[in-house]
Formats: C-alpha cells, sequence, structure tokens
C-alpha cells in the first residue's frame, strides 16, 4: 500500500479558496476540508506522497500563518476513505456525471464518468475542469483526434472518448498522473493513450490532432504554444482549449495565441477562472 505523509492544519473557513487557488496552480489535489460543527472549526487534511513535494507545500501554506495540528505517515487507502465521506456523486457539467466510487455503480441520464481521486489533479470539482469540459463537449468530439495536456486524473480525456472521439493522446509530465490516468481509463473502459510527457515532448513529429486541450496555468500554457511542435501537431482548422487561466493572465495568453495563428472563438468563465477557445487559421 502506498505511503503518504499527512498533515492537518487549523483554518479560518474565509481561507478556503486561496487555499485551493494555490494548490491547483501547483497542481496539488489530495487534500480536503473539514469542518467541526460544535467548534465551528475547518480544519484542512493534505495529504502527500513525493517527499520532495512536502517543502514546496508547506512553503505554499506558509504565506497564510495556518497552526499545524499533526503530522503523520498514513496510507492511500485511509485518506481515500476519508475523502470519500465528504464527496458524492456530482454533477460536472449538464448531463455529465462523476462517480468517485469505485464499489457503486450509479444510473444518471447521460454519461457517468467513474473518476478515484489519487494525488492527481482532476476530480471534477474545479472550476478550470468544468469550464474545459464544457468546451470540450461544444466543439464536439466525434470522430476526432484528441490531444490531452496536463491529464492529471484522465478526466479530460476519459470524457473526450465518451462524447466519441477517434484517437486520446494524454499527457502529463508526473508519473503519479499518468498511473491514475491509466486506472481512470480502465475504469470508464475506454482506449486512451497514456504517457509521461513534459509538454509535448513525447509527441511524434508526424503526429496530427483536430483538438488540443489543456488545463494547467496561464504561465505553462504559454511554454506550450511557444513549443516548436505546438503548430505541426494541430491540423488545418484544429481546436484548442485553454484552461486554467486567471483574469490577470488572459491577455498574455491571447497574445501568445495569436503569434501561433490561433484565432479566439469563445471565451468562459467561472468566478476569476478563464477558459478560452481558439481555432486555427488554416
Ligand atoms: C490543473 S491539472 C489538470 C488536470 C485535468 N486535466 C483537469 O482538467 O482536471 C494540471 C496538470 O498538468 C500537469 N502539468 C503541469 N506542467 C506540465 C508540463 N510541463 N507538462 C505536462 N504536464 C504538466 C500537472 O502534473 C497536472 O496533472
Amino acid at each position: 500500500m502506498d505511503k503518504y505523509y499527512e498533515f492537518v492544519y487549523e483554518l479560518k473557513a474565509s481561507e478556503e479558496e486561496k487555499i485551493i487557488d494555490q494548490f491547483i496552480k501547483y497542481g496539488f489535489n489530495s487534500f480536503y476540508f473539514e469542518e467541526d460543527v460544535e467548534s465551528s472549526k475547518t480544519f484542512l487534511k493534505l495529504y502527500v506522497k513525493k517527499e520532495e513535494q512536502i517543502k514546496d507545500i508547506l512553503d505554499l501554506l506558509s504565506m497564510y500563518g495556518l497552526k499545524l495540528l499533526s503530522k503523520e505517515i498514513t496510507e492511500e487507502s485511509k485518506w481515500l476513505e476519508e475523502w470519500k465521506k465528504t464527496i458524492d456523486v456530482f454533477e460536472l457539467i449538464d448531463g455529465i456525471w462523476i462517480n468517485p466510487f469505485s464499489n457503486k455503480k450509479i444510473e444518471k441520464p447521460g454519461i457517468v464518468l467513474n473518476i478515484i481521486p489519487g494525488s492527481a489533479f482532476g476530480t471534477g470539482l474545479h472550476s478550470t475542469t468544468k469550464l474545459a469540459a464544457e468546451l470540450l463537449r461544444k466543439v464536439g468530439c466525434t470522430g476526432k483526434d484528441v490531444i490531452d495536456v496536463g491529464t492529471g486524473s484522465g478526466i479530460l480525456s476519459a470524457l473526450a472518448k465518451k462524447i466519441g472521439a477517434n484517437r486520446v493522446l494524454a499527457l502529463d509530465n508526473d508519473d503519479l498522473a499518468t498511473e491514475k490516468a491509466k486506472e481512470t481509463a480502465i475504469l470508464n473502459n475506454v482506449d486512451i493513450e497514456i504517457k509521461e510527457s513534459d509538454l509535448l515532448s513525447a509527441v511524434g513529429e508526424h503526429e496530427r490532432f483536430d483538438i488540443l486541450v489543456s488545463n494547467i496555468v496561464a504561465e505553462v500554457l504559454i511554454q506550450l504554444m511557444k513549443d516548436p511542435k505546438f503548430d505541426k501537431i494541430l491540423k488545418n482548422k484544429g481546436f484548442v482549449i485553454l484552461s486554467g487561466i486567471i483574469e490577470s493572465k488572459e491577455k498574455l495568453v491571447i497574445e501568445q495565441a495569436k503569434d501561433v495563428n490561433l484565432v479566439l472563438k469563445e471565451k468562459m468563465e467561472d468566478g476569476s477562472w478563464i477558459a478560452l477557445l481558439f481555432q486555427k487559421k488554416i
């Protein structure tokens, strides 16, 4: 059984959102909040698998001056059990449901995706994933070849496949994410190619895609567009969905997109998060 380091902090409920945003930017997903109704205290429980991540994550939290209550070594199964108590089946976007339970079959009108969270990002609860999912459905995946850069749990790749994509290539530079994405493919009985890759490094020179989807952060999305393979791998009139952009970085992303021949087709927003849909000029 995999070992995790468990850290428990006490915090103010008003700090929850800021902390979630910091974790998203870092690509960290294995945490949840617990509220004690009697004492009206809020606790943050986080689970770190890689020792080298501990310093980064604790540094991130240090700016909030939170009180560390405990630190111990635990097992993945234990934290998943705890996490499951805080979550239920939910609708990712209209008609697309997420079932986070491995032992429960659910019947819902529409599509059900089985996503068991681990330390990979992509439970479907965050706005950036929802926005990307909405745009994927909007452009339509039927018969299309899709590349998902920064796949995390594999949630968007599984969705693309379920809504009719032909080929799906899922990439992530984190080996824990590619492991989870493989599990997601099996759980959903879909055929997805999954590779460990820093941006497009693992993509062959001659591979071509109709849709590229990437939910990371603006700085990394800009790097992605600067990758010399970016233009080549996208078919003419191909679509690019970029999510994980905060308001203040939107302009920078659009500027870079113009430089690589992309035309802005649609913008979606949720709170301070933005997702953009572009189409490649011929
Ligand atoms: C915000 S998560 C998105 C997960 C999932 N696609 C979703 O929409 O919920 C971003 C993912 O990008 C990955 N990532 C970050 N930088 C990357 C890079 N340079 N190359 C490939 N993947 C990267 C992270 O490991 C993380 O799994």
